[in-house]
């Protein structure tokens, strides 16, 4: 782990090589889990709470500042996968149609599913329910409220599939 050791409560694995910037907090108490890959980077203000879910970051996920990850119904966040400053992971949805004030009305959990060799852009935000194909590149403030497919940039409120990115990709890693 680096010199610097993030606030850690609850079932959490954390593999070898990961990097961690300051007060970011790893929070996976009950029955959740929080699994965390090899030679992840995790920066500064960065905060993972399970909410009862299961969090699984594959190895080589770099998560940028003050992003923040709700795990309540379960996310995968693929090998490789890039998420910039200030992104938004929620995997649960409240229900609005009820008689009950907003908060006591309950949720959905659905799970979201992130590919490998992602680019999830600067304060895009990801909705309960999706899954977004590999090399799949989300925009910046982008709202992200169904299912992207692999190798397409996608942007926009609410975020759509824009152009295909097509090319041979080499999955080697430039610092092996
Ligand atoms: C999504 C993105 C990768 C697309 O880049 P691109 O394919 O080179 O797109 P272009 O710059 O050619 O823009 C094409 C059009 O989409 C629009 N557009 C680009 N990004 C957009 C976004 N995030 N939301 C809405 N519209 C966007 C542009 O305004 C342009 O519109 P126009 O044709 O009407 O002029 C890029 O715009 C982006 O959002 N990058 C984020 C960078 C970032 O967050 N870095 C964080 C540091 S790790």
């Amino acid at each position: 782990m680096s010199p610097t050791s993030p606030e850690i409560s609850g079932s959490v694995r954390i593999g070898h090589g990961c990097k961690f910037g300051s007060g970011v907090r790893i929070v996976a108490t009950g029955h959740a889990l929080i699994e965390i890959g090899n030679r992840c980077h995790l920066k500064s203000g960065a905060i993972l709470n399970a909410y009862g879910g299961h969090i699984r970051v594959m190895d080589r996920v770099t998560i940028g500042e003050y992003c923040v990850v709700y795990g309540h119904g379960g996310i995968e966040i693929g090998h490789g996968t890039a998420i910039a400053p200030h992104v938004v992971i929620t995997a649960q949805e409240h229900i609005l149609d009820s008689d009950f004030p907003i908060r006591f009305s309950g949720e959905t959990t659905a799970g979201i599913r992130i590919g490998a060799n992602c680019l999830l852009s600067a304060r895009s935000i990801v909705l309960d329910g999706v899954e977004l194909g590999n090399r799949c590149v989300i925009g910046a403030g982008s709202v992200v409220t169904r299912s992207m497919p692999a190798g397409f940039v996608c942007f926009g409120v609410p975020c759509r599939p824009i152009k295909l990115i097509e090319r041979n990709f080499n999955y080697g890693w430039p610092d092996d």
